[in-house]
Order: structure tokens, then sequence, then C-alpha cells
């Protein structure tokens, strides 16, 4: 496994290759979520082909006062991983490295950003924009996995490369999770074990919440009132938002149909936790 940190490296590399890469963007604290996008990106790229792996806390990404310095970097345990799985580039590069200290130009997708976790984290898919572009710029890969755990930035991402003409495969990978249903996340790190186990009324929510639709249940103000009052049992909790949108134009829907998708941002105590689960 080779390991690039440096910008220029990272190019030279992708120029002299020539072969393309399948490229799986992370931000590190590598879990089992991470390690099955990686899984899926070697199959996809077959014997002998090139799967790399970026690892960068995009601060730009992050709000002021939110956890980009808390935020987990376990460098070497990362390394390890990587190198189990099988990932022959992994790119590390530092946050100097990465920003001009007078950058002025950013990617900014402007109509599925807004909703969602867009409207309580101004800035943020602008920064996840600018960073994936910055990536497929530097490794030029053919295809790129991403998780469908965080639903709305794949949308943004399949958006990207669309009105951008990157000629790269998006893949979605479904969400790994938990014996209790919790999606992995590098946050769940944050909760304490009472909280851990409050933590799992996201995807309980999710599935009851389903199960109204299995019944009969089209009605998506219904469904939400039914979701926050299910959330409310747990003390911890509090909701940022539950929404149930159409899955490609994260649109609310009027009825749930075959694409309707429910997400939901919850807080369990000061951590802030996100899942989504297809309704139909
Ligand atoms: P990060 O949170 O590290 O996630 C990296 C990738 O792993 C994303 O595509 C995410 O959806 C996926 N992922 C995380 N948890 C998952 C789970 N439980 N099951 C399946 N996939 C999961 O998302 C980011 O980093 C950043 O925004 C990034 C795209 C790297 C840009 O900075």
């Amino acid at each position: 496994m080779k390991i690039i940190e440096t910008l220029s490296e990272m190019q030279a590399h992708s120029r002299a290759d020539g072969k393309g890469c399948v490229l799986v963007p992370t931000m590190g604290a590598l879990h089992r979520g991470h390690l099955e996008l990686i899984r899926v990106a070697r199959e996809r790229a077959g014997s002998g082909g090139e799967v790399a792996v970026s690892i960068f806390v995009n601060p730009l990404q992050f709000e002021p006062g939110a956890d980009l310095e808390k935020y987990p970097r376990p460098r070497q345990q990362d390394e390890e991983a990587c190198r189990a799985a099988g990932v022959t580039v992994l790119f590390r590069p530092t946050a100097n490295e990465m920003y001009f200290a007078d950058r002025s130009v950013f990617v900014e997708e402007t109509k599925l950003s807004n909703g969602l976790c867009g409207a309580s984290r101004p800035g943020h898919f602008r920064g996840v924009c600018t960073v994936v572009t910055k990536l497929f710029n530097l490794l030029q890969p053919d295809a790129a996995v991403f998780g469908e755990k965080d639903y709305q930035q794949l949308a943004i991402v399949r958006r990207l490369v669309r009105d951008l003409n990157f000629a790269i495969e998006i893949i979605a990978v479904p969400t790994v999770r938990d014996a209790d249903g919790l999606a992995l996340s590098s946050r769940n790190q944050y909760l304490s074990t009472s909280e851990r186990t409050e933590a799992t009324v996201l995807f309980r929510t999710l599935q009851r919440s389903k199960e109204h639709v299995q019944h009969g249940e089209t009605s998506p103000e219904k469904l939400v009132s039914l979701a926050r009052q299910m959330t409310a049992e747990t003390k911890g909790a509090r909701v940022e938002y539950i929404s149930i949108v159409d899955g490609a134009t994260l649109e609310p829907v009027k009825q749930v149909r075959a694409n309707a998708v429910m997400l939901l941002a919850v807080f369990i105590g000061k951590t802030r936790l996100i899942d989504n689960l297809r309704l139909a």
C-alpha cells in the first residue's frame, strides 16, 4: 500500500498510473461501514485494480464550534485497516496541504443542499462538494463509493457529478448497522453507555414508521407526527428534523409511495446522529 501525503505526489501518481482507480473518500476513524465501502471498491476494481482511500478531516465542512478538533484521528489503526482491506493507495493530506490560506473558489450545489441537514449546517455541503471535487481532480477515479447512511450527501454528490460532467461512476452502499440497528458512525464514539442505548431510537423510529406504511398509512404528516411521539419517549433524544422526501429529488412528498425515504437527525445528548430508511 502506497501512502501519499502531498498533493503534488498524488497528482504525479494519478498521471503516471493512468489506469484509473476506485476511490473511497472518508474522514477516517474507519469502522465496518467504511470497510464495506472499501470491500465494494475492491470488488469493482477487480484483481490488480487500484483502490484508493482518502482520509481527510475536512475543515471546510465543519461549522464553527462543531467537533473539528475532537473528531477522532486514529492514524495507525486506520492505516492498518486499509492495508488489511486491500487498499493500494492511502491518500492522507494535511489541511495545510489541501487548502491555500487565501482560497477563493468553492463548489456549491444550490438545490438539494438547502433542506434537511443543510438547513442547520450552513456551508456544510459546500465544504463537502468542494473537497469531493478536489479529490476527484487529484485522484482521477473511474468510480467512487459513497454510503447511503449520508443520504443527502449521496444525492448531492450524484448531482455534482451530473452537473459538472465528471466521468465518474458513483456507487452507493447500503447502511451498515450494529446488531441493535444503530447505523455505524465515527461519531458513535462520543456516546456514553446510556446514550448508546438511547441512540437506538433512531432506527427503531424508522422501522416503526415503515411498519405503519406496510399497514396502509400513506400520510407523511401522520407518519412524522407518530415518529416524533416515539422519539419523545426517549428522554435524552432531541429531534432536529424528521422528514419524508422523494428519494431522488429530496422534495417533501404529499403521499408515501415507492420512492419515499424517511430521514432524521436526532441529538442524543450533545451528539448529533442521522439515519434514513426507504419506507416502501
Ligand atoms: P465519513 O463520515 O468518514 O464517511 C465516509 C463514507 O462512509 C461516506 O460515503 C459515508 O456515507 C460512508 N459511511 C459512513 N457510515 C456508514 C455506514 N454505517 N454504512 C455505510 N456507509 C457509511 O462522509 C464523509 O466522511 C465526508 O463527508 C466525505 C464524503 C469524506 C467528504 O469529506
